[in-house]
């Protein structure tokens, strides 16, 4: 993905600036080519030499007579491929979403012809500031991708979002800036992970769904450009950066979250190992085999989700999955006649659940399409070129 970009790293004055050091090692490593702005507040954390150490082709600094062109702020981005801010602190961001262009960097901004990436990095109450984030909002508008802040401890003490993302995820994220935009500003809800239907607090009935798949589904198509909003069975998996996650529990829950959110979306991607049945007849209390015995567990059938948005007036486009033991196919396209979708992923059990790989068919009312074998990240990405095709 880095390999031949031209990447200028824009280093501000934060104490993440050390970490812009590894960021560095890092998309050298990945095939980039990589130049340094510093500002003069970043020198005082960290100097040009270590920059040139590690590998950076040129570090320009605000020291105008160091440079051999008399405009740096130009030739710094002239031909780049991404212009990554990172730390960005609350300053840059204030003069960025201003125009101004009063040091080498805020004119590198305003000169830059490539698309601009910030990694803010700034104390929590700073970043939630009004101020802030009106500019924040302003550059976004602008088309600027902002990468993170990350929530957590800070420098400072205090605990909350403002903290750069650590090298390797800005990498992961830096995936977006390069991705083609195959579903931009497109609206997308996703199903993932299993449900779990309780029989008393402390037992219940689950699947062995790990999530895997669908969240690697709300990652392309984030990547892609969309707006994805992920409800989730239980899971342990962290929410891919940009998509908005909600937790729920039971099928009857995820039902309910999906009819409140579906009029907001466009596409509709039933990935989730929804319970068929729940139990009708679950305890309040723990149930006690001294005093009862074996119990009789008594079912009564959850609402089919993806059934019921295909069945909405205004429906989505909607996606569908069958995990099956057996006659993948057939089963797949009984799913697609009873549910009324026009795509089922197919997949067998035994390739999926729980696998870091995934082999699936694209059955559709008069075509099935294999793929082959590939990690569920890749099988994520192939399907959401299959729906931006579909769609557009
Ligand atoms: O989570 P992983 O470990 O990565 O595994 C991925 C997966 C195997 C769970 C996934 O690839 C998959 O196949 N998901 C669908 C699993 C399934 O049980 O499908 P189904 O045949 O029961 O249901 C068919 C379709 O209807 C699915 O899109 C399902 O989300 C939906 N459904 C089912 C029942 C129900 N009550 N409501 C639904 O919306």
């Amino acid at each position: 993905m880095l390999t031949g970009k031209k990447i200028v790293l824009a280093v501000t004055g934060s104490i993440a600036a050390y970490k812009s050091c590894e960021l560095l090692r890092l998309l050298i490593k990945r095939g980039a080519e990589v130049r340094v702005i510093m500002t003069e507040a970043a020198q005082r954390f960290v100097t040009p030499l270590t920059f040139e150490a590690l590998g950076a082709q040129t570090v320009y600094t605000g020291d105008w007579d160091q440079h051999q062109s008399a405009i740096p702020h130009i030739d710094a981005t002239k031909d780049a491929s991404l212009l990554l801010v990172a730390p960005a602190t609350a300053n840059i961001l204030a003069k960025a979403a201003q125009g101004m262009a009063d040091d080498i960097l805020s004119a590198a901004i305003l000169a830059a012809r490539c698309p601009v990436a910030y990694a803010p990095a700034m104390n929590t109450y700073m970043w939630h500031n009004q101020a802030t984030q009106r500019n924040v909002t302003q550059l976004t508008q602008d088309g600027a991708l902002f990468l993170g802040p990350a929530s957590g401890e800070q420098a400072c003490g205090d605990i909350g979002s403002g903290r750069m993302l650590e090298p390797e995820e800005i990498l992961e994220a830096l995936k977006g800036a390069f991705s083609p935009r195959l579903l931009d500003r497109c609206r997308v809800l996703i199903t993932a992970g299993p449900t779990y239907e309780p029989i008393d607090p402390v037992r219940g009935i689950t699947n062995r769904s790990s999530g895997k798949q669908g969240y690697a589904i709300a990652k392309a198509a984030a990547l892609a450009g969309a707006e994805v909003t992920l409800v989730s069975g239980p899971t342990n998996l962290k929410t891919p950066a940009g998509v908005r996650r909600i937790d729920v529990t039971t099928a009857q829950e995820m039902y309910d979250t999906v009819m409140r959110e579906v009029s907001q979306h466009e596409i509709f991607i039933s990935v989730a190992a929804v319970a068929d049945w729940r139990v009708a007849n679950s305890s309040e209390h723990k149930l006690k085999k001294e005093f009862s015995g074996a119990p009789e567990i008594i079912f009564e059938e959850n609402p089919d989700i993806l059934a019921s948005v295909a069945a909405l007036e205004n429906a989505p486009y909607c996606v569908g999955f069958a995990a099956e033991t057996d006659n993948l196919i057939d089963n797949a396209r009984a799913k697609l006649y009873r549910k009324h979708v026009p795509l089922i992923v197919a997949n067998l059990v035994s390739d999926a659940m729980n696998q870091d790989t995934n082999t699936v068919v694209f059955v559709e009312r008069d075509a099935a399409t294999p793929l082959t074998k590939a990690t569920k990240e890749h099988v994520a990405q192939e399907l959401i070129a299959k729906i931006a095709q579909e769609v557009n």
